[in-house]
């Protein structure tokens, strides 16, 4: 069995996720189930990035200690991908003592083999943000990320020979076209970053303690990024006892953040495994950061809008639609209250929604709920639907393999939309006045159900409840008819479909935003 190996970035613990966090948790977990759903052996790591000197600091702010602070946090962010309905298959948090054991044995690795050797360091550092940065990074002196200002600091640490894997770096660029995307980041660090050359990177603090401590010099702890980066191969068990994961899931398919990461992801993370002599992750993907006016939503800015709050008013299902319809992956999106009310309105309430409660409606009306089992040959009287039908899936594919989610739900809703014209057009309510156009009634209404057989199929990756839904009212229960290569055939559901009304799928929501 093929397998798949996704990740999000671990968060930092710093304060409460906010939907920001949730654009990457929903997105891997919609490439997690799509490619379970064509059977793919998948593992999908999320988790929490629990050190450093922020968490120490807010730890003391609060009153408790770092451990107890990071345990509460960690509570919290799983509790949010529960409630996102985010399914992961490792939540690796960089206190694990498993991880912990593993950054040492990597850490003295690099040093052994003289990737890793002491000097001292004087560098422009932002703080909230944990990032060394380079005069010409700075934004008016500001850091680039969050905008507050840097200080100037000098300490003695571990060096990482990253200028040693420079050459390695590029090369393995340019085999791999694809390593980074989109396109436009993969140029910008290579030509702004890589080619110009790689520094070596200070990879232990002195000034706090909350870390793993490198065992060898206990005044050090391993700073962020080598404490971090590498949670992605600890948590499948490299260099413990057991790396049975390691062996089957390394290397990652494809480690998905936003772009203001890609460069550690894309350089540090790389030279790192080179100097290891492991192999690289098959695709880094940086997309764009979700803002609110303008501005990237973070608790640094204040902006943030929490989870529950919309999940409560709108339903999970709808807000992962929302994240993933709205905005194209790549680029930053706006979030607007308003635009996520227009959106559910139009493509949920509408669209949607009044498809299966028409459908179900007019089956329950016109047939008492069941619709004959016998087919009326020639009967079609629009081949366009079923067509669009089955073809409809592999466009859906073609769209996920590239991460463009929006043009997939896009591709899905085309059908949608082709199923109301097909109600319109062929007009069940004037068969329905005709004894002898009942034939003709039924099977406009079975293609109408075969259709929402085959779009629950397909909004399943990224509408994990919806499905059921639409299933309970049309009382669909053989699991045959769910699997994902069944939607590419039309025809499969047994002709007397029975329905069962319920509830709107998707209540218009009348107020304003
Ligand atoms: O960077 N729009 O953690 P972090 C889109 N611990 N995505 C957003 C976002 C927004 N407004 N805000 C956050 C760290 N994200 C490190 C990572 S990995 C080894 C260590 C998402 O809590 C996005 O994926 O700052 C971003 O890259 C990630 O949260 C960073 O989360
Ligand atoms: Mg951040």
């Amino acid at each position: 069995m093929k397998t798949y190996y996704i990740t999000t970035p671990i968060y930092y613990l710093n304060g409460d996720p906010h939907i920001g966090h949730t654009y990457t948790t929903v997105a891997a977990d919609t490439m997690a189930r799509y490619k379970k759903a064509r059977g793919y052996d998948v593992k999908f790591l999320t988790g929490s990035d629990e050190h450093g000197q922020k968490v120490e600091r807010a730890a003391a702010e609060a009153g408790v200690s770092p451990q107890k602070f990071v345990d509460d946090l960690a509570a919290t962010f799983k509790g949010i991908w529960k409630l996102m309905n985010c399914e992961y298959d490792f939540y690796q948090r960089t206190t694990n003592p498993a991880h912990r054991e593993s950054i040492k044995r990597l850490f003295k690795k690099l040093f052994d083999q003289g990737d890793i050797y002491k000097g001292s360091y004087e560098g422009l550092y932002c703080t909230p943000c944990e990032t060394f940065f380079t005069a010409r990074d700075l934004n008016d002196g500001n850091c680039p990320d969050c905008n507050r200002r840097v200080e100037t600091i000098s300490e003695e640490c571990y060096f990482f020979k990253m200028s040693k894997y420079q050459d390695a770096l590029i090369k393995h660029y340019e085999e791999n076209p694809e390593f980074l995307m989109p396109l436009s980041r993969r140029n910008e660090m290579l030509n702004n970053f890589i080619k110009p050359g790689l520094e070596d990177l200070c990879v232990s603090r002195t000034s706090f303690k909350w870390g793993i401590p490198v065992d060898f010099d206990p005044g050090h702890v391993i700073y962020v990024w080598i404490d971090a980066l590498p949670n992605y191969v600890t948590a499948l068990g490299f260099l413990s006892d057991d790396d049975s994961l390691y062996k089957r899931y390394w290397p990652a398919d494809l480690h998905l953040m936003a772009k203001e990461i890609v460069r550690f992801h894309s350089i540090i993370w790389p030279c790192v495994l080179l100097a290891l002599g492991e192999p690289l992750p098959k695709q880094v993907f940086g997309h764009g950061w979700l803002q609110y006016n303008g501005q990237k939503m973070g608790k640094s800015l204040g902006n943030a809008i929490c989870p529950k709050t919309l999940v409560d008013e709108y339903g999970v299902d709808a807000m992962r639609y929302f994240l993933l319809r709205e905005f194209t992956f790549g680029p930053d999106g706006n979030f607007t209250p308003a635009a996520l009310i227009t959106r559910y309105n139009a493509d949920l309430a509408n669209d949607l929604g009044n498809l299966l409660s028409r459908t179900v409606g007019m089956v329950d009306k016109y047939f008492g709920g069941t619709l004959p089992s016998s087919k009326e040959e020639n009967s079609d009287p629009n081949r366009e639907l079923i067509e669009m039908a089955t073809s409809m899936l592999e466009k859906v594919e073609a769209r996920m393999e590239k991460l463009a989610f929006s043009e997939a739900l896009n591709e899905i809703w085309n059908l949608v939309r082709r199923a109301n014209k097909y109600i319109d057009e062929t007009a069940p309510w004037v068969l329905a006045k005709d004894e002898s156009k009942a034939p003709e009634l039924a099977n406009v209404l079975y293609n109408l159900a075969e259709t929402l057989r085959i779009l629950a199929i397909a909004i399943t990756p990224v509408m994990p409840n919806t499905p059921t839904i639409i299933r309970e009212q049309l009382n669909i229960t053989d699991p045959a008819l769910y699997k994902w290569e069944s939607a590419k055939k039309f025809g499969l559901l047994p002709r007397a479909v029975t329905v069962t009304k319920g509830s709107a799928a998707f209540p218009r929501i009348e107020k304003k935003p």
